[in-house]
């Protein structure tokens, strides 16, 4: 071993606000991953890039090495284009349930590896588990079969633990060092794990606002063009949405909860802005796929709902089953009459994540029927008394926490004067 390629002279490089070489990174990655570079050393070098920053060429180096630890899947023998979407996470935010059924009907093949949910925001995986039967674990054959089969096209599943193993020790660290608001450790992690995954093409949805990892807009604009340029010199064709989430999605959020209302937006109803942004995602994802279809016709035909079905059914989920239900409900009424003109994406997430639609450690169980109902959203009139929310959940103890967290987090005044905030703000490609 040479003394640049060495621990602690990586971390100090960094430290003194020096660039990291490509020996370098792909050193310490791979030593970490073999176990030579110890936690504590791997969580001062993230320490130091969170201060200091790093480079677009060491950024892509960086999540080269990470791609690198594992297995890049390749779907390229595919007989249809392959394309993904990734959202940073939001409160309410289920789209993926109906939007990869739906690009699978447009024609492509979405090969989407998804993960559990941590803290306000909801996961993926936790939601479909709710559906009785649905299995989230799916071997890559299995996967090939279901992205290849004409009548299905879509996969959501769980990540293998071969997929970027680097990058999931690296934030397992980070979650308890203080460093993961790092915009290129962000974009490294994201993308690793997507382009890892096999897919040609990818959509990224980037949350701005109360409910979403970034708050302000220049971070979420600076995290989509890291994203973006990492992509592309990947070699994956990328483009990012940067979209809103000051209010939840849709009407609910919770497992089931959300499940059912994606299954209304695939029988052509469900709320307008759940159906806005998947139909504005699959518009780019059948754009990257280099199709010519309308999603909004294909959704109107029913055909996404068949692929839903069949997706579900495939990962041994019964489309048919009732959805488990909370064992109890306690309804939040209007306190004055008026306009609701604010219902605040952290306050419901958290409130639900109190409920048991969430979890606080890697690992524990969450409730499927736990979760909150909007009757009301933004620009709303609402009359005293009026049920606004419904918090469902299996332990009532957790109604007063969750009351808690709702505290200021809907405000309803005298003007009708509500501005309806654009739900997509840009697109970085
Ligand atoms: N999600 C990830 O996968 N990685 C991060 O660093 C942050 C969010």
């Amino acid at each position: 071993m040479t003394n640049s390629l060495d621990a602690v002279s990586v971390i100090t490089t960094k430290r003194d606000g020096g660039e990291l070489s490509d020996a370098q990174i792909d050193w310490v990655v791979d030593a970490f991953t073999r176990g030579v570079v110890a936690d504590e050393q791997m969580s001062a070098l993230a320490m130091a890039i969170l201060l200091r920053g790093m480079t677009r060429r060491e950024t892509a180096r960086w999540t080269e090495a990470m791609i690198a630890s594992g297995t890049r899947m390749n779907f390229t023998d595919l007989p249809r284009p392959t394309v993904d979407k990734h959202s940073t996470g939001g409160v309410g935010d289920k789209i993926t349930l109906p939007l990869a059924p739906l690009v699978a009907a447009c024609g492509a093949a979405v090969p989407q590896l998804s993960g559990r949910g941590l803290g306000h925001t909801g996961g993926t995986l936790d939601k479909l588990e709710s559906i009785p039967g649905w299995q989230a674990d799916v071997s890559v054959p299995a996967m090939r079969a279901m992205l290849a089969d004409p009548a299905i096209g879509a996969v959501i599943c769980a990540a293998g633990a071969d997929l970027a193993p680097a990058d999931k020790r690296l934030y397992a660290l980070r979650d308890v060092t203080g460093t993961v608001e790092s915009i290129p450790l962000i974009a490294s992690s994201i993308m690793s794990k997507k382009i890892a995954e096999g897919t040609a093409a990818l959509v990224l949805d980037v949350k701005v606002g109360s409910g979403a990892f970034m708050k302000n807009r220049d971070d979420a604009h600076a995290l989509a063009t890291a994203m973006v340029e990492l992509g592309r010199d990947a070699g994956v064709k990328t483009v990012a949405l940067l979209t809103v989430m000051d209010t939840p999605l849709g009407r609910t959020a919770g497992n089931a909860l959300e499940v059912a209302e994606s299954v209304e937006v695939l029988a052509g109803g469900g709320p307008a802005d759940v159906v806005e942004l998947t139909l504005s995602l699959a518009r780019e994802m059948v754009a990257q796929a280099g199709l010519t279809v309308d999603p909004a016709d294909v959704l109107a035909s029913g055909k996404a709902m068949d692929h839903w079905r069949a997706m579900v059914a495939a990962q041994g989920g019964d489309p048919d089953a009732a959805l488990p239900v909370a064992k109890h409900s306690e309804v939040v009424r209007a306190p004055r009459s008026g306009v609701l003109t604010q219902l605040d994406a952290m306050g419901v997430g958290i409130a639900a994540w109190r409920l048991g639609a969430g979890r606080e450690r890697q690992g524990e169980a969450v409730q499927a029927g736990a979760g909150i109902e909007m009757h009301a959203k933004p620009g709303d009139i609402v009359v005293e008394g009026q049920p606004l929310l419904t918090l469902h959940t299996d332990t009532p103890a957790a109604f007063e926490r969750a009351i808690d967290a709702l505290d200021g987090a809907y405000k309803i005044s005298d003007t009708d004067d509500v501005k309806q905030p654009d739900l997509i703000l840009a697109r970085i490609d």
